[in-house]
C-alpha cells in the first residue's frame, strides 16, 4: 500500500450544449489548466481527517465524523460544505463497493477552480477523491472505472448529472457527448477568458446563499419546468442546439475562429431563451461583444437572477483581450486566462 498518493484532474469549461445535453443533444467540454489535486496519505488516529484549500475562495479543516476544526478566509461557506458532501460521499461509496479497510486516513485538497462556477468543481473533487484512495488502497487505476464511480457519487448528491464533468476531469482534451455517450476528441487548444460571478449579492441573506451549493439541481429543474410549459417550441431550440455543437466541431477542426465565435453567440441566445442566463452574465457576454470578442456565452448551467446571478462566461477574444478583461473585472468578475484541452487525471505516488 502507497504511503502518500496524490491526484490531480483539471476543471471544465462546456464549449457548446450545456442543458441540452440532459435531454440527449451533443455537447462539446475541454479540460482548461485549472487544476484541483487531493493528496492522501497516514493518519495516526483512526478515522478520515479532511482539508480542503479553495484558492480561490475558502479554506476548511475538519474531522469528518467530529465536524470542523478550523475554517479561514473564505467568502463562501455554503460552498464548502458542498465540497464537504462530494468527499463524504466518495467514501462512503468506495467503502461500500469495494470494502474499503479504513484506518486513519489524511486527505487534503487543494483547487484552484472557483465554486458553483460551472467549471465542474464538483467532479474534479469526486474524480481526484476517487483516484487517489482507489490508488492509496491498492485498488485498480483503470481510467473507465474512477470516471464511473466519480459519475455515480456525483449523482447521488446532485440527483442529476449528466457524465460530461466527469468525463472531462478524468480524460481531459475534448469530450463530445452524444445521447449520454462519451466519445473523446482530437482537437487543437483554445485560448479563451473565463469570467465568473462568484460573489453572491450581500443583500441575499445566508438562507438563500447557502441553497447556491445546488445551484446546478435547481437551474436544471428550471429548465425541465419551462420545457414542459413550451414544450413544442423547446424541441426546435432543442434541434438548434444539437446542430451548432456539430457545426462548432467543425469549425474548430478547419481554425475557423470567426465561425465558431458567431456559433457561440447563437448558444448563448438559446440558453438565453430556456432561462439560464441571469443579468448579471448577460451582463459580461454583452460587454465582451462591445469591445469585439469574436464569441462569448455562458458555460456550465449558467445562473439564475434569485439565485444571485453566480455562474461563468466564456469568451473567445479578438486582439482587444486585454480591454475584455478589464471590462469584465469592472463588471465584477474573476477573471482568468485559460487554455483547453489540458491533460485529465495525474497520478503520483510517494513524491
Ligand atoms: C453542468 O455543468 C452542465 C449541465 O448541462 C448539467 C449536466 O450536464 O449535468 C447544466
Amino acid at each position: 500500500m502507497a504511503k502518500k498518493v496524490r491526484a490531480s484532474v483539471p476543471a471544465k469549461v462546456i464549449l457548446f450544449g450545456e442543458h441540452f445535453v440532459v435531454y440527449g443533444k451533443r455537447a462539446l467540454a475541454t479540460a482548461i489548466n485549472q487544476r484541483l489535486a487531493v493528496e492522501v496519505s497516514d493518519r495516526e488516529e483512526d478515522g478520515y481527517h479532511v482539508k480542503i484549500e479553495n484558492i480561490p475562495t475558502f479554506g476548511l479543516e475538519l474531522d469528518l465524523e467530529g465536524g470542523a476544526r478550523r475554517a479561514y478566509p473564505y467568502k463562501d461557506y455554503g460552498s464548502a460544505t458542498k465540497a464537504v458532501a462530494y468527499v463524504k460521499e466518495s467514501i462512503a461509496y468506495l467503502e461500500e463497493r469495494y470494502g474499503l479497510n479504513r484506518g486513519g486516513v489524511e486527505i487534503e485538497i487543494k483547487s484552484e477552480i472557483p465554486l458553483s462556477a460551472g467549471l465542474g468543481s464538483s467532479a474534479a473533487t469526486c474524480v481526484a477523491t476517487i483516484a487517489a484512495l482507489k490508488e492509496y488502497f491498492g485498488l485498480s487505476g483503470d481510467l473507465e472505472a474512477i470516471r464511473n464511480d466519480a459519475h455515480h457519487v456525483e449523482l447521488t448528491v446532485q440527483g442529476a448529472a449528466s457524465p460530461i464533468d466527469t468525463a472531462i476531469s478524468t480524460y481531459g482534451g475534448y469530450v463530445l457527448i452524444e445521447r449520454n455517450e462519451v466519445k473523446r476528441l482530437p482537437l487543437a487548444g483554445l485560448d479563451l477568458i473565463v469570467g465568473c460571478i462568484g460573489s453572491i449579492p450581500l443583500n441575499m441573506g445566508t438562507k438563500k446563499a447557502s441553497e447556491i451549493g445546488l445551484k446546478t439541481k435547481r437551474v436544471v429543474e428550471e429548465v425541465k419546468k419551462r420545457k414542459e410549459n413550451f414544450n413544442a417550441i423547446f424541441d426546435y431550440i432543442f434541434d438548434a442546439a444539437d446542430e451548432i455543437t456539430a457545426q462548432a466541431i467543425k469549425a474548430i477542426e478547419a481554425k475557423d475562429f470567426v465561425n465558431l465565435g458567431a456559433l457561440m453567440y447563437i448558444n448563448h441566445g438559446l440558453l438565453d431563451a430556456i432561462g439560464v442566463v441571469p443579468g448579471r452574465l448577460s451582463e459580461l457576454v454583452k460587454v465582451s461583444q462591445a469591445l469585439g470578442a469574436l464569441g462569448a456565452k455562458v458555460t456550465g448551467a449558467g445562473g439564475l437572477n434569485e439565485m444571485g446571478g453566480v455562474g461563468s462566461v466564456i469568451v473567445l477574444p479578438n486582439e482587444s483581450g486585454a480591454r475584455i478583461k478589464t471590462a469584465l473585472d469592472i463588471a465584477g468578475a474573476l477573471v482568468m486566462d485559460v487554455k483547453t484541452g489540458e491533460g485529465g487525471l495525474k497520478l503520483e505516488t510517494d513524491f
